[in-house]
């Protein structure tokens, strides 16, 4: 069948069990199976379109198949095994959190909050698929030592891959937070920790996503307080740690960040208008 017969077929078969088994707009629904289009015919969505073209048996098989786990409710990285962040592409698996766009606040604040600086070392803890530190030493030339970390091995090849594509070069450590670190010090360091609390209603929405990626005890907050209480003697004097956190979190975790002895600290907002990542020094 050509692909423009095709595309109209399985959208008209398709569109409406979008809408409603994953609660989704018509925009919504609609993106998505252009997605799923554009991801196995490795072209643009307009080239399925103005420029028809015939479709193999076997991409019509692998769109369905690509349609159907959807249905179940896989997130669309987890089928595509990639995602973008801060506009480039990086590998995920079912180990990994998906990359969000609210985390790209952290990237955002780094670029502006180190312009003046020079010879940056930056750790990311709990670098998961390795989006913050990646996308942080790719954008910011002043950032000339990075290290990512995360507990999970199977994140910890996927940083890897994703150093590989991108060509960057950092230490990758497999550690549960600080506990097989040598006692480097860094200029900044990073993290987006597990920060949902367990009776979390949220959590039915992210049923795919690994736990470990997700959940901490105390009201989301133990991780975020064991990272706080170690990260200080992690850090050179005048160095800076960013942490990002739940929208409702952001009076907790600056009271964490004066606990541990940080200052100057600042809670900042994500594109939604949420306190999102917030930010303490260690100063003398
Ligand atoms: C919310 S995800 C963030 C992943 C990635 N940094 C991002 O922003 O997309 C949290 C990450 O912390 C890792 N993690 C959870 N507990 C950890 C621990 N005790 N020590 C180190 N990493 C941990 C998880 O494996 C996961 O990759």
């Amino acid at each position: 069948m050509n692909s423009t017969a095709y595309f109209h077929k399985i959208k008209s078969l398709f569109i409406q069990s979008f809408k409603e088994k994953l609660n989704l707009t018509s925009r919504e629904a609609s993106i998505e199976l252009n997605l799923i289009f554009q991801h196995v015919m490795k072209c643009k969505f307009s080239q399925i379109i103005t420029n028809s073209f015939e479709i193999s048996k076997k991409k019509e098989s692998q769109i369905e198949k690509l349609i159907e786990k959807r249905l179940s409710g896989t997130p669309l990285a987890y089928l595509f095994r990639e995602w973008s962040f801060y506009g480039r592409k990086f590998y995920v698996n079912n180990a990994s959190l998906i990359p969000r766009a609210d985390t790209e606040l952290i990237v955002d604040l780094l670029k502006d909050e180190l312009k003046s600086h020079q010879n940056l070392s930056l750790l990311d803890l709990g670098s998961g698929t390795g989006v913050i530190g990646i996308s942080a030493k790719l954008e910011i030339e002043q950032i000339t030592e990075l290290t990512l970390s995360d507990i999970s091995k199977r994140c910890v090849e996927l940083i890897n891959k994703n150093l590989y594509f991108h060509e960057v070069k950092a230490n990758v450590i497999q550690s549960n937070w600080f506990k097989n670190f040598p006692l480097n010090k860094y200029d900044i360091i990073v993290s987006n920790p597990p920060y949902i609390d367990q009776n979390d209603r949220h959590l039915d929405d992210l049923k795919f996503e690994p736990k470990k990626a997700l959940i901490s005890k105390k009201n989301g907050l133990n991780d975020i307080e064991i990272i706080l209480k170690e990260a200080y003697d992690y850090l050179k004097e005048n160095g800076a740690i960013y942490i990002e956190h739940g929208y409702n979190q952001g009076k907790d975790v600056i009271k964490l960040f004066n606990d541990n002895g940080f200052q100057k600290n600042k809670c900042f907002k994500d594109i939604n208008g949420n306190e999102r990542v917030s930010r303490g020094y260690k100063l003398n």
